[in-house]
């Protein structure tokens, strides 16, 4: 099982930094120990999901469904729900967020925990995204918000400030910046065979000034992060999913409001029921996507490199799919997606995780 965490993307002609697994019995231990690490907050998730879903739902009944991009919802009382209720719960001394141990839970039950740590693949941009909400810019889609729960698995409470960093392809599956192959890889077809088998050689870099689909933004204090962004599209050998990184520490370049990043805690994907990719596979414009006819998309359970499997965790107690919800009476008003994540604010995957 634990080999499966060993990824290593090289491929031939790319100028793709390795990316580097724990290797020593020690490090494996470290890595294992971090992906259990958050199996007892599972009651805390479920109920830090609930009162998320609560304040949307306000909002919605109140007509302000506002994107997020627009500070306004961030205001003291978006949240006023979860906050209501942890003051009711710890009169009682059992607070929103406790801590509750549990030796043998099954996380993927009721809740969608993320906290294993799966490769960032080859198209994530080290020099920094732009922090800001709205990701979309002018990439069409059907709009999808996110609603990211951080919890810090050493207390179960939410973590606040910490930077979650997202990329994802767009509706026909490229990334900013990655337009076209190799050219002296265009012909080549998905590897047949080997641990990269079903996947392409990646797309270079050849647009450094794109950055669209790309972004980060700190938590709030009620540990909670949303993006506006559109649902993603799908590429060849990998299932629909969206990429992030959270940083405890990180630094802003004012010159164009990207950050440099510091200490990494987690690097993990998400990904979305099948049900819903196949429902919107048929819309506009992911019914355009190049590879339809040829490969098609790539259902969850065959997903490339084992990474849909892998971001289960180990023991496969995690639940790496959002919890979808429409935003409006029809499908075509867009998707609230949920999903939290629990991390070890005080580790570090500098020595051996960082891509
Ligand atoms: C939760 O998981 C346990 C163990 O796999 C299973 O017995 C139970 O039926 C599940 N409950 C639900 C509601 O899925
Ligand atoms: C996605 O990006 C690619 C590469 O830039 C572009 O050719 C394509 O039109 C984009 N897809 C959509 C739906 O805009
Ligand atoms: C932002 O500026 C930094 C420092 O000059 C540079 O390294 C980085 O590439 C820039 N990022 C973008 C997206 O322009
Ligand atoms: C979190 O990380 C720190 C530093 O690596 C480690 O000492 C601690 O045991 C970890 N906590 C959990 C709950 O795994």
């Amino acid at each position: 099982m634990l080999s499966l965490f060993c990824f290593a993307l090289l491929f031939t002609g790319q100028a793709v930094v390795a990316h580097q697994s724990p290797k020593t019995d020690h490090e494996i231990e470290v890595q294992r120990a971090l992906q259990a690490a958050a199996y007892h907050c599972a009651p805390s998730v479920e109920s830090f999901t609930a009162s998320r879903k609560r304040a949307w739902a306000q909002r919605v009944l109140a007509g302000v469904p506002g994107l997020p991009g627009h500070q306004e919802l961030f205001s003291a009382d978006t949240y006023s729900d979860l906050e209501d209720k942890s003051h009711e719960k710890s009169d009682h001394d059992d607070t929103l967020m406790s801590c509750t141990p549990i030796s043998d839970t099954h996380i993927q039950n009721n809740t969608c925990v993320l906290a294993p740590e799966v490769t960032e693949g080859p198209y994530y941009h080290t020099e920094g995204h732009v922090i800001r909400q709205n990701i979309a810019e002018l990439q069409d889609g059907l709009l999808l918000l996110l609603d990211i729960g951080v919890i810090d698995v050493e207390t179960c409470q939410p973590l606040p400030n910490v930077l979650v960093d997202i990329w994802q392809a767009n509706a026909t599956g490229y990334y900013a910046g990655h337009p076209v192959p190799h050219p002296h890889l265009a012909d080549v077809g998905p590897a047949t065979e080997g641990r990269r088998r079903g996947l392409l050689p990646a797309y270079p870099r050849t647009i450094h000034e794109e950055t669209w689909l790309r972004g980060a933004w700190p938590t709030d204090k009620n540990g909670v992060v949303q993006f506006t962004s559109i649902y993603p599209g799908y590429y060849t050998g990998r299932a629909t999913h969206i990429h992030t990184k959270v940083f405890p520490e990180w630094s802003v370049i004012p010159e164009n409001n990207t950050f440099k990043a510091g200490r990494l805690a987690h690097t993990g994907q998400w990904f979305f029921d099948e049900d819903m990719n196949m429902v919107i596979d048929k819309m506009y414009p992911y019914v355009t996507n190049p590879i339809k006819e040829s490969r098609g998309r790539t259902r969850n359970s065959q997903d490339s490199l084992n990474i849909f499997q892998d971001s289960h965790g180990p023991e496969g107690k995690y639940n790496p799919i959002f919890k979808v919800h429409l935003l409006g009476g029809v499908l075509s008003q867009g998707l609230v997606a949920y999903i939290t994540m629990g991390v070890n604010a005080s580790a570090s995957y500098d020595n051996f995780w960082k891509g």
